[in-house]
């Protein structure tokens, strides 16, 4: 058995990363830390507020400095940024005890899933939300796809996706109990 201390969940903006964190964190008995919340509590801004007034490079930034400190944590299961994990190499270099899960997610279904938070994800926003997220999607799918497990979202409930986690963590020999 590994010894797993935190799971790292990715995936494109509307996959179900903070649904589903929440959730399987309660399954594990550990707890959800989301990455942006987090920029967004040490910054003392919101997501849109940085892109707008400090820029994309500096949300970046931010958020590389917040993802490597929550990467330290134990019996967490953390909620990634979209774009973090589509760094190349980024999952490749994880530390030891963490296991990345890839919530998959069609950009159609993404776009309507994000609709109800129109405003929190600067990336889609101006113009065609799905032209941009299909272009999105497609150039990050490569760095998605080096995630450790991946489960499919498309069309499922939240407690759907983490009952299916759980049973990917035991049937990969992944030990969340000790
Ligand atoms: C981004 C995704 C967002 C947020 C920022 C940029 C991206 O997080 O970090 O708007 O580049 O995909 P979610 O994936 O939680 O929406």
């Amino acid at each position: 058995m590994t010894e797993i201390r935190r799971v790292l969940l990715v995936g494109f903006m509307g996959s179900g990363k903070s649904t589903v964190g929440p959730l399987l964190a309660d399954a594990l008995g550990w707890r959800f830390v989301d990455f942006d919340d987090a920029v967004e509590a040490r910054e003392g801004a919101t997501i849109p507020e940085l892109f707008r007034t400090r820029g994309e490079a500096y949300f970046r930034d931010a958020e590389a400095r917040v993802a490597a400190e929550l990467l330290q944590e134990r019996d967490v299961v953390l909620g990634s940024g979209g774009g973090w994990a589509a760094v190349p190499g980024r999952l490749e270099s994880l530390p030891a005890g963490t296991v990345s899960v890839w919530l998959k997610v069609g950009a159609e279904e993404a776009v309507h899933r994000s609709g109800g938070q129109a405003g929190r994800r600067p990336l889609l926003e101006g113009g065609d939300p799905l032209a941009k997220a299909r272009r999105l999607l497609a150039d990050r799918l490569p760095a998605y796809r080096t995630a450790e497990l991946a489960v499919d979202t498309q069309g499922r409930s939240p407690e759907d996706v983490v009952q299916e986690i759980v049973v990917l963590l035991d049937s990969h020999h992944l030990n969340t109990r000790t």
